[in-house]
């Protein structure tokens, strides 16, 4: 899968995208006035190959109310399509989004909010990237679910963290690898010892 910043040409399939799996949705101009304002905000996980995109996170700077404001980043949203999931793009697309906010605008931290049953996206927030609760919203979603106010420093690390989905899959790779290595040792060590016992190989005098 291939995450890289959002062209003005994504912007139907991210809001497909958003409309699959997340009850919050936007209208295509709220995408449009995102992708105008700050193009760089926008991050996408595209299928190669298949100019299919398969994930988003959609990001912005908060205006600054006054002069004393810290500037900070705000998470507006994140979804991967089902078939996509636990492979580590939504980790990938939010350290993306962090790096924008933190090397284009020097921000000092991040927010979002997260829906107080999302599991999925609490595990990916705190455990995966290291985010802490800083304010429960009670009743905070239209249907009267409470939410979490979460967040984190721009400025810690987070490039180092390789997600267990992404470890299985290079430990597999390495597996494979030794396997193959192992049995082509063998094959080997097979032949040779063949080619001693029937004499070929050997030279004539
Ligand atoms: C939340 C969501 C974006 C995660 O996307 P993803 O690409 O599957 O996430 P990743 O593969 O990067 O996984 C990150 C971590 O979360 C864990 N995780 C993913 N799905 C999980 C689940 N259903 N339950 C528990 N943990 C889960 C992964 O195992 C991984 O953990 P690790 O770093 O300890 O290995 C995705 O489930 C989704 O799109 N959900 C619907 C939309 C949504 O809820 N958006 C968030 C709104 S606040």
């Amino acid at each position: 899968m291939n995450c890289r910043r959002a062209m003005f040409s994504d912007l139907l399939e991210m809001q497909n995208c958003n409309l699959k799996n997340l009850a919050e949705n936007y209208s295509y101009r709220y995408y449009l006035f995102h992708y105008l304002a700050s193009p760089e905000m926008l991050e996408v996980a595209e299928v190669p190959g298949k100019q299919k995109i398969c994930g988003y996170v959609m990001s912005q700077m908060e205006e600054k109310g006054n002069a004393k404001d810290i500037p900070h980043g705000h998470i507006t949203s994140v979804s991967v399509l089902r078939t996509y999931r636990k492979l580590g793009l939504a980790t990938t697309l939010m350290k993306m989004a962090e790096r924008s906010m933190g090397e284009i605008y020097n921000s000092d931290h991040v927010i979002l909010n997260v829906r107080e049953s999302n599991m999925a996206a609490k595990h990916l927030y705190q455990k995966t990237l290291g985010f802490i609760v800083d304010e429960r919203g009670i009743e905070y979603y239209n249907d009267g679910e409470n939410s979490y106010t979460m967040k984190a420093s721009t400025k810690r690390e987070i490039w180092n963290h390789t997600s267990k989905a992404i470890q299985s899959k290079i430990d597999e790779e390495k597996q494979k690898k030794d396997q193959e290595a192992n049995s082509s040792e063998n094959n080997k060590t097979q032949k040779e010892g063949q080619s001693r016992s029937t004499g070929k190989g050997k030279k004539k005098r």
